[in-house]
């Protein structure tokens, strides 16, 4: 948009440019022209945030100078791939992404083994590898990675900028996008910002939330929950060299950064666009829910948030429109979606965002053996925006919050205290006859709240059902598994699995023995890949060939089926049985190529009245095939029926 103010001020500022950057201009053609366009957006955005400061000049002008820089910086292949995108804009929308997480020392020992890794991926058909953070840290004080130290070294543990060099080169040649993080919201207490805080230097003092006393604190405290109440009660933390107060929401050694301060929001955005420089197709923004802190608020999903998100993304859209971004913000369903930009069709904020209320619904699901609340959730779900996608997981790195809107578990028939109760007791494997083998995170004796951690294989059962030797309890939490996996293969969005699920690895206890690790159970599911074992993903009868030929197949599937891809396509359906789950996906193209999804939750056959589906106009008439198994399903006196812990995905064929 062309506005008097904001472009008086951008010739201005070009012209203060101008003698560093006179001589590339045509060199520079397409970054002015994003410029151009997106000026109003990103001056209007700084202005609501900084406009009251004397220096909003000044640091107006240093952001442009960021953007102009590494865009000079950016290597001409990269340059090529977003002209390339910005013609296919609707290109991460495809079914033919599927994702992985992985902590690289966990998955190869380093980033150099990881590099020579590369044909797993393309063995289990995953085109999309989240690198987990690689980034320096305190020994012992890293909150596995999400403490950098520096944000622009990679750890030596890891590797070196040459070794992700290598990958990013080697997953080009394979067209496997690559996703790193930028913890966007705090630094550990190592870093050079905070060290010179330290030592008393008042630039960088303002870099983070600092108190002569608990006055303010205090009046935080009243309304901020806390995050880590159990190794890290509280959301200040004491300097004693300082003799101040730091405000520390994660753990006391992470340092809240404070964005009300311009030069916090210019160096992240040089971090930003350092990272995307090297190649990664895709920033995960970690924590960004708490990104703006707000006197008697929980300090979460605030406006200014979401402003300075758009503020990021405006940027980067300037210097690397190809580059998306995650967001890693697990927090109430209705607040997740508006990450994505609200009153929007594209994406003004993030354009891919976890799926975290999914991913809880899920496992209530597989404990309850009903899909009540999974279809009660989903229906409160508001439609994404256009150009957007979930990130949909099943586990990750982190542990399962219970964050259902209470409304909804209500809407369910339970009452929510003694829902959550229940789940927590279930997956910890405190209630009667639990299969699950997980651990507890994060009690908080204050509000009786608890969080989940454990391994996929574990908390589904395999675990136990193996040390036991019961066969018949081996092949159910196989198929609880694959179950979960079709939900996050058909759901619509980024299937994102995490390593280690798709050869069924257990909880490892180890982290109980390493006194950094012990007080975060956490740990019980990062593990070190044990390549050995991996190898059985060949022999025929085992539980790793059984998992992986299946996920392998999935993958397949979901990568030929376009009514997968992710346009708002998806329509539940009301089963009339409380254990089945269904949802209708149709291509967006062709919506007569329709595939109904249907899963059952329950130990018992369950059917559906076709019925239901005639009065959709599905399977009028036609006979039906099950994509997954390539046969006919069973249909008896007209109805279909499930067996127990499987799913159809049914095409009119
Ligand atoms: C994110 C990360 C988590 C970390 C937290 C604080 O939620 O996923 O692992 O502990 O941020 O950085």
């Amino acid at each position: 948009m062309y506005e008097q103010i904001s472009h008086s001020l951008l010739n201005e500022i070009l012209e203060e440019l101008q003698p560093n950057i006179y001589e590339r201009r045509r060199e520079l053609q397409h970054f002015y022209t994003r410029l151009g366009a997106n000026f109003y957006a990103i001056h209007n955005l700084f202005e609501l945030l900084y406009g009251q400061r004397d220096d909003f000049k000044f640091q107006m002008t240093r952001l442009v100078e960021v953007l102009v820089r590494k865009y000079m910086n950016r290597s001409r292949k990269l340059k090529d791939l977003d002209l390339a995108r910005e013609k296919d804009h609707n290109w991460f929308l495809s079914q033919q992404w599927v994702g992985m997480a992985l902590y690289s020392a966990g998955f190869a020992g380093n980033l150099r083994n990881m590099a020579t890794k590369t044909a797993y991926f393309q063995e289990l058909g995953v085109n999309l590898v989240h690198i987990m953070p690689i980034l320096k840290c305190p020994i012992g004080k890293s909150d596995g990675g999400y403490a950098a130290s520096d944000f622009r070294m990679i750890d030596e543990r890891v590797g070196t900028l040459d070794d992700l060099q290598a990958i990013a080169e080697e997953f080009n040649k394979r067209d496997i996008l690559m996703v790193l993080d930028v913890v966007v919201n705090h630094t550990s207490d190592e870093h050079e910002w905070a060290q010179k805080a330290i030592a008393g230097d008042t630039k960088y003092q303002d870099y983070y939330y600092i108190f002569e006393n608990r006055d303010i604190p205090d009046m935080y405290e009243e309304s901020m929950p806390e995050i880590f109440p159990e190794s890290s009660p509280g959301n200040f933390t004491w300097n004693e060299t300082m003799q101040k107060w730091v405000m520390t929401v994660f753990h006391d050694f992470q340092w809240d950064l404070n964005y009300s301060n311009p030069a916090v929001f210019i160096e992240m955005i040089d971090v930003i666009l350092f990272w995307i420089n090297q190649g990664a197709d895709i920033i995960r923004l970690d924590a960004v829910a708490f990104l703006w802190k707000k006197m008697g608020t929980i300090c979460q999903n605030e406006r200014e948030a979401h402003l300075l998100l758009q503020l990021m993304k405006d940027c980067c859209q300037v210097t690397a429109p190809g580059t998306l971004f995650i967001a890693e913000a697990i927090v109430a369903p209705v607040e997740i979606i508006k990450y994505f930009g609200e009153d929007a069709i594209i994406a003004k904020e993030c354009e891919i965002a976890y799926n975290a209320t999914l991913m809880a619904l899920l496992w209530d699901a597989i404990a309850t053996q009903n899909s009540k609340l999974l279809t009660q959730g989903l229906k409160s779900l508001p439609d994404k925006l256009e150009r957007a996608t979930w990130l949909n997981y099943v586990r990750c790195h982190d542990d399962i919050g219970l964050g259902f809107d209470d409304n909804d578990i209500r809407a369910a028939g339970y009452e929510p205290f003694a829902h959550r109760q229940f789940l927590i007791d279930f997956f910890t494997g405190n209630y009667p006859g639990s299969f699950a083998n997980g651990a507890p995170f994060m009690r908080n004796d204050k509000t009786g709240d608890a969080r989940i951690s454990g391994s996929l294989a574990s908390l589904a059962g395999l675990e136990k059902a193996t040390q036991s030797g019961n066969e018949q309890e081996v092949a159910i939490a196989i198929d609880k598994i694959l179950l979960l996996h079709n939900l996050i293969m058909a759901f619509g969005g980024i299937p994102l699995l995490y390593y280690g699920d798709e050869i069924g690895t257990f909880n490892d206890y180890g982290y109980l023995n390493d006194h950094d690790k012990s007080a975060d159970s956490r740990w019980i599911h990062r593990p070190a890949i044990d390549w050995e074992r991996a190898e059985l993903r060949k022999k025929q009868g085992t539980i790793e060939h059984t998992l992986f030929t299946a996920l392998k197949k999935m993958i397949a599937i979901r990568k030929e089926t376009t009514a997968f891809a992710d346009f708002n396509n998806r329509h539940l359906i009301d089963t009339n049985n409380e254990h089945l789950f269904a949802f209708m996906r149709f291509d967006h193209n062709r919506p007569s190529e329709r595939v109904l999804v249907v899963s059952n939750f329950s130990a018992e056959a369950q059917s559906l009245d076709l019925q239901t589906l005639a009065q959709e106009g599905f399977g009028n008439s036609v006979e039906l095939t099950d994509l997954y198994s390539g046969k006919r399903p069973t249909i008896e006196e007209g109805r279909l029926i499930v067996q127990p812990f499987h799913f159809y995905w049914l095409n009119e064929y």
